[in-house]
């Protein structure tokens, strides 16, 4: 693994920006909630990639200036705008790829939980038509809180009778990224060497890195283990409480995000060296879903990594141990919320 992402690394830069100009393949992406602040960079960056031929920008205001802006960067593909429920099918229809970043943010002093009553119905919506006009593509859920709307997603595609759960993926990239660049700086790493699994959930202290399983191996002493894991947990509020109630993450989410897509794009094409971590249906403990490494394929999950798991320290056994009954009951929220009948 380490010696292929050191490759891969190694590659991608070589290649550099010139592969933005040159079309590689010819994937559909659509982006639901693109006119936000997350969505607006995610656009700009799958816009940049060479494998993607069209980009459907979908929300319920603005995107239409969004996507005449985009559209004149010249890169291979093409954009397309649609507003509003009328045009939510329009959007999704042929498409490989669906990123939901839409919904509302949270403002300093909230939890990720305290957005559920508007996003949880946000996303029944948006999932529901992903299930009637692109039932068989990679379904990638950014809103918050991820722990309660992949469960919810799964669900409503499960009512719709078009639940695979190889391709329903809760996006904690930005755990990753954010997990390897701390570590990077406190241990005086190359950033680019630096891959740290983070496994759980998206949220507080569902959010378990893995430090003793970083790659390239490094030791951290006890009190540096817990800097580490306390800021990674709650890089998300330092955010939010640096843009002081002007939302949260949205341009290393955008970032993340990006690097979610192009992997999923990169293992469609045939690749088949795509590891990322995601918040998926599991097997790995007693949850029904659960964050861990996994290899992504043409098929969407291809597997999921017991290994990290295997040897952790006691710390991260009893993180790991502490974090279940908040998963499980946020899991349980979603899909009570989902089976409620209206
Ligand atoms: P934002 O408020 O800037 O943008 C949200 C966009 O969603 C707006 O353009 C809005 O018009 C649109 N929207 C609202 N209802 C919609 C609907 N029914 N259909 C389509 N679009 C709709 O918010 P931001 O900052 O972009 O965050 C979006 C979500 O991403 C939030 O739920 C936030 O908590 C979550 N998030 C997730 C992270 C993760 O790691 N998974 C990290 C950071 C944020």
């Amino acid at each position: 693994l380490r010696a292929s992402v050191a490759v891969r690394a190694e590659k991608q830069n070589k290649e550099g920006l010139e592969r933005c100009f040159q079309p590689q393949a010819s994937f559909k992406v659509a982006i639901l909630g693109a006119a936000g602040g997350i969505g607006q960079p995610l656009s700009l960056l799958i816009k940049m990639s060479p494998l993607v031929s069209a980009l459907h920008l979908y929300d319920i205001a603005n995107v239409k200036g969004v996507a005449a802006d985009l559209s004149h960067c010249n890169t291979p593909s093409q954009v397309l705008d649609f507003t509003g429920q009328a045009e939510l099918g329009n959007s999704l229809k042929g498409v490989d790829v669906v990123v939901i970043p839409a919904g509302v943010p949270r403002k300093p002093g909230m939890t990720r939980d305290d957005l559920f009553n508007i996003n949880a119905s946000i996303v029944k919506t948006l999932i529901e038509a992903v299930a009637d006009n692109c039932p068989d593509a990679f379904i990638h859920i950014i809103s918050n809180p991820v722990n309660s709307t992949v469960p919810i997603a799964a669900e409503i595609l499960k009512q719709k009778g078009v639940y695979n759960p190889k391709k329903l993926f809760g996006v904690t990239t930005l755990d990753v990224v954010r997990a390897n660049t701390f570590v990077a700086q406190k241990k005086n790493l190359k950033l680019i060497d630096v891959d740290v699994p983070v496994i759980g959930g998206h949220a507080g202290i569902t959010i378990l890195p893995l430090l003793s399983k970083t790659r390239p191996s490094v030791s951290f002493t006890d009190k540096e283990v817990e800097d580490l894991i306390v800021r990674i947990q709650n890089a998300g509020t330092e955010v939010v409480e640096a843009k002081a109630g002007a939302g949260s993450a949205t341009l290393s989410m955008a970032y993340a995000a990006a690097r979610f897509v192009e992997s999923s794009l990169r293992a469609l094409d045939g690749d088949s060296d795509v590891y990322e971590c995601s918040y998926v249906q599991s097997e790995l403990t007693d949850l029904p879903f659960f964050a861990s490494r996994i290899k992504i394929g043409k098929e969407g999950v291809e597997a999921i990594i017991s290994s990290d798991l295997q040897g952790l320290t006691e710390y991260e056994t009893k993180a790991l141990d502490a974090l279940k009954p908040e998963l499980k009951s946020s899991i349980e929220k979603g899909v009570t919320f989902a089976q409620k009948k209206e």
